[in-house]
């Protein structure tokens, strides 16, 4: 009888499908795919291949964006529930609405959206490239949406940009406080303090290195440390370990997103 496994490899097969996974989804699930990565790498592998199913296990503005870039293709999302809690948190309506109410400010949109909010902003961008986004901006007032967090870190690497924030954030990151931080450093003195841009900003003070998930792993990759505390979603353990052998890695063990773990074998 066929393995989960192998079903897999003929269904890819048979469909010309290529597999996406985000680093937060479940180990089994990074294993069988094609490209494993951030949202960018995600974003520029959807744009890059020739097959014509791409199955994206992630969550579905990841899945909604794959297709903005592939209309051609058939993207496929195996739960369609898996929703990111941010992207929930501003609609299209809202955006609008900010426009009017702060005329000449260009709208940024973090790629955490929903693909209707996406068609109301002037530019959209991942947590690798924010701060480069704002900064390229023509007008010298933004208005970043939806997460306050990101927009604060790339507010304030853009002193010439004036930035409305919005009031969105990531329930996981939000949920790290300085106080788990300052335990986790007390626990490994010798870590080094690696931050997702969705922290809250006290947060991100804390930390040696602030970067999107790709960026913390060509940092663990390229460091002489060999331990870090890794302050986001605890799915990226599995990619850290298999790509760092020999090196510890120490998360906030709360730090979960239920979306991510939704796609299964
Ligand atoms: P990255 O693009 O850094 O992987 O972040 C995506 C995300 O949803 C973080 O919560
Ligand atoms: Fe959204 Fe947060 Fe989950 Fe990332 S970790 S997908 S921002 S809810």
């Amino acid at each position: 009888m066929e393995s989960v496994g192998e079903r897999i490899a003929r269904l890819k097969r048979e469909r010309n499908a290529v597999i996406l996974v985000h680093n937060y989804c479940l180990p089994e699930v990074q294993d069988v795919a094609d490209y494993v990565g951030d949202s960018l790498g995600l974003s520029v592998k959807a744009t890059q291949t020739d097959a014509d199913v791409i199955v994206f296990c992630g969550v579905t503005f990841m899945a909604e964006t794959a297709k903005i870039l592939n209309p051609g293709k058939t993207v496929l999302i195996p739960d369609a529930a898996a929703v990111c809690a941010m992207a929930q948190m501003c609609s299209p309506e809202q955006i609008v609405a900010a426009r009017e109410a702060n005329p000449g400010r260009e709208v940024v949109g973090y790629v955490n959206s929903t693909a209707a909010c996406k068609a109301e902003m002037d530019v959209c961008c991942t947590s690798s490239n924010a701060v480069d986004i704002v900064s390229s901006l023509e007008s010298s007032g933004a208005i970043f949406v939806p997460d306050r967090n990101l927009g604060t870190y790339a507010a304030g690497r853009c002193p010439s940009k004036d930035v409305v924030l919005w009031d969105g954030f990531c329930p996981i990151h939000q949920s790290i406080s300085v106080q788990q931080v300052q335990e986790l450093k007390a626990a490994h003195p010798d870590a080094e303090v690696l931050a997702h841009p969705e922290c809250r900003s006290e947060v991100l003070d804390l930390a040696d290195v602030i970067g999107s998930t790709e960026k913390m792993l060509n940092h663990c990759r390229a460091s002489e440390r060999d331990g870090f505390i890794v302050l986001t979603e605890v799915g990226m353990r599995h990619r850290l370990e298999a790509n760092c052998p020999g090196k510890r890695f120490y998360f906030p063990e709360h730090a979960v997103c239920g979306a991510m773990k939704m796609a299964t074998l």
